[in-house]
């Protein structure tokens, strides 16, 4: 199983300050040192974490590849022209959430997304496509010549959250607090059921297959387990565990969680 590491929360940290630490670039040399398979980094169109020169910096000393995630919006596709990381991962964006709420709606932006994918195809980017586990969006993924998806695990990460922690806090994708562990575990399962069918329809269509957000410790394992899913993507979990264990020791255990699934 392929590990790409997120690395937007050490930017988010050194944010809360406006100061220059920590720097995510330090990050780098650890990456490799664990030989992770990649960088993923957000450049979000309000820079709240990652930044324009951080992205730019990152493509040119990391020395691994780069997943730069963006919106569709038309500077962020320019800037990732420009900045030519090795792959781009669309994912849909809002200015007023926390994180990323819910796959790319391909369905609605098909012909904007042929104009982008055709774009990077041309400058030799790969591109990617986070999205919901629907075996529609999967196809329309497909129609549009892209080389991976990233399933969106959210939902998944959210009901495991509800059933395994007694913070019973309104996810995103879960709304209702008065959900029995019984309907819990129901939710889980369709929702596991949900990315295994997704991961086997994107698999046999001939597309590359990862998945993250929302992936912990914990939770990861059920997804790791999952023989279409080549790559996670994770960041959060890590750069928390990381406050306390230090980051090659985080990202070393979440690979130990990676291995043993399989
Ligand atoms: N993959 C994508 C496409 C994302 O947008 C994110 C969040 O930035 C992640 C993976 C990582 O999610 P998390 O920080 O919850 O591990």
């Amino acid at each position: 199983m392929l590990l790409g590491v997120n690395i937007d929360h050490i930017a988010f940290l050194r944010e809360a300050r406006r100061t220059n630490d920590p720097n995510p670039l330090e990050a780098l040399c650890i990456l490799k040192k664990c030989a992770v398979s990649q960088v993923t980094i957000h450049l979000r169109e309000d820079r709240r974490h990652i930044h324009d020169e951080d992205l730019f910096e990152i493509v040119k000393t990391a020395y691994m590849p780069v997943n730069l995630e963006c919106s569709l919006n038309d500077e962020m596709i320019d800037i990732a022209l420009k900045a030519k990381p090795t792959r781009v991962t669309l994912v849909p964006e809002k200015r007023e959430e926390v994180t990323t709420e819910g796959g790319l709606d391909v369905k609605r932006y098909f012909d904007k997304l042929t104009l982008v994918c055709k774009k990077f195809k041309e400058a030799g980017i790969d591109v990617s496509l986070f999205i919901d586990p629907n075996l529609e969006i999967v196809n329309l993924s497909n129609d549009l010549g892209v080389k991976w998806i990233e399933l969106h695990t959210g939902k998944y990460a959210d009901i495991y959250a509800m059933l395994n922690t007694n913070l019973r806090q309104t996810h995103n994708s879960v709304k209702s607090l008065e959900l029995s562990s019984e309907k819990l575990n129901v939710l889980l399962e369709k929702s596991l059921k949900e990315l295994i069918r997704a991961a086997h329809e994107a698999h046999k269509l001939g597309l590359l297959v990862a998945a993250g957000h929302g992936l912990n410790y914990y939770n990861v394992k059920n997804i790791a387990e999952i023989e279409e899913i080549k790559e996670l993507n994770i960041g959060q979990s890590i750069i928390a565990r990381s406050l306390f264990w230090g980051l090659e020791e985080a990202i070393t255990k979440m690979q130990e969680q990676l291995k043993t699934s399989r």
